[in-house]
């Protein structure tokens, strides 16, 4: 059978580290489970079953593997040993069989963004940003269109605008919108960024400072930072932040304090079939995570390539990865907030609550 494994790593200790083993996640502290993280070893976490192709019927079965380094302990380290932690958890993918694997989370962030990872591996490699960044954009598109923004009036942001997915979704949004502000650390960084940006028709302003997001109607956040960067403060009435950083970007205080923006968790589709992942990560049944999707979809296909490695995404390929997800009856989850599902009442009372 056509196969994959896709890794997953603990992003909130305490939480995640329960999911898989109760006790230890609830007696640890968590400066415990950052320092333990270094010296656990890669953890099998469940066998998947169920994704089939809505267009051939096809079935395929996958495995999730933990690597066990927290995203504090991915920077905090040096980068070979953390490349050597994810490349122990990608042998044991190996060793079930898999065909192919998907880099989930911090572990497609760290250094170059797979290249070395897969280098060290037998079996292809794939970060799944192609695809995160083709969700990216239709999420983003189709949340305007419930809020009643009109899309060829909005300005649009990107926070982390000069990372892999930032960069490349950036340009994509510069299709459908007038105005762009381009959110990063390094302005060297983003200056070229902003020439790719302008090409593609958009006016387009760079900041360091987070707080210029306050003009934006539609925000793309993808930074990876450690802590939230968007604050209360920070959204314009109305406005729509698709948070696709894990950890999340968007301050958990925005949901208390907010009642005029729509904040959307971001990245969720919907997978074809009667999939059941074996391990509760956080996500509703029968959803999963764009990058996870499309490491089913390649294997789905029978590519078994390393098809997104790296930080220089390319358009060609985020566009056939949407064509294929679709294909194979991959779709936008419907949108959660928070971890609550977003419902028409509370669309309308957003739309109303920022005309006040
Ligand atoms: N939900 C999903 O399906 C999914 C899939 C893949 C990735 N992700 C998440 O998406 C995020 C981005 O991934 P990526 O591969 O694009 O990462 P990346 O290439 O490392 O880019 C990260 C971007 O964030 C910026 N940044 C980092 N720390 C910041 C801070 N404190 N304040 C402002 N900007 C900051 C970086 O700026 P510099 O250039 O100056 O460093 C860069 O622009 C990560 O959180 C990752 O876990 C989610």
């Amino acid at each position: 059978m056509d196969n994959f494994a896709f890794i997953l790593h603990p992003i909130d200790p305490k939480r995640d580290v329960q999911r898989k083993f109760p006790l230890l996640g609830r007696l640890l502290p968590t400066a415990a489970i950052h320092f333990f993280s270094a010296y656990f070893p890669p953890v099998y976490l469940s066998h998947v079953t169920g994704v089939r192709s809505r267009a051939t019927g096809k079935e395929i079965e996958g495995w999730l593997v933990a690597c066990p380094l927290t995203p504090q302990r991915m920077l905090a380290l040096p980068p070979e040993r953390v490349y050597r932690k994810i490349i122990e958890t990608g042998r044991l993918a190996e060793r079930l069989g898999a065909r192919i694997l998907g880099l989930g989370a911090f572990t497609s962030v760290v250094g170059d963004a797979g290249v070395t990872i897969a280098k060290h591996l037998s079996v292809p490699v794939t970060t799944g940003d192609s695809y995160t960044v083709a969700v990216a954009v239709q999420a983003l598109r189709e949340a305007a269109r419930r809020i009643g923004i009109v899309l060829a009036e909005a300005t649009g942001a990107v926070v982390g605008a000069t990372g892999a997915i930032g960069r490349i979704a950036a340009r994509l949004l510069a299709r459908e919108v007038p105005r762009m502000i381009l959110v990063g650390r390094r302005p060297e960084r983003l200056l070229r960024v902003r020439e790719e940006v302008e090409a593609e028709g958009a006016e387009v302003q760079i900041v360091t400072d987070v707080a210029a997001i306050r003009e934006a109607d539609l925000i793309l956040a993808v930074s990876s930072a450690l802590e939230s960067i968007i604050q209360p403060d920070h959204l314009k009435p109305g406005a729509v932040v698709y948070d696709v950083a894990l950890p999340r970007d968007v301050s958990q205080t925005v949901a208390a304090r907010r009642d005029d923006v729509l904040v959307i968790d971001g990245g969720m589709v919907e997978v074809p079939g009667e999939v059941d992942f074996g391990f509760d990560f956080g996500l509703p049944p029968r959803m999963a995570y764009a990058c996870m999707a499309e490491t089913m979809i390649l294997a789905l296909e029978g590519r078994y390539e390393s098809y997104t490695l790296g930080r220089k995404l390319r358009l060609e390929k985020v566009e056939e990865i949407a064509r294929l997800a679709e294909k194979h009856g991959f779709r936008l989850g419907g949108f959660q907030s928070f971890g609550r599902p977003v419902t028409e009442e509370q669309i309308e009372r957003i739309r109303r609550n920022a005309r006040r």
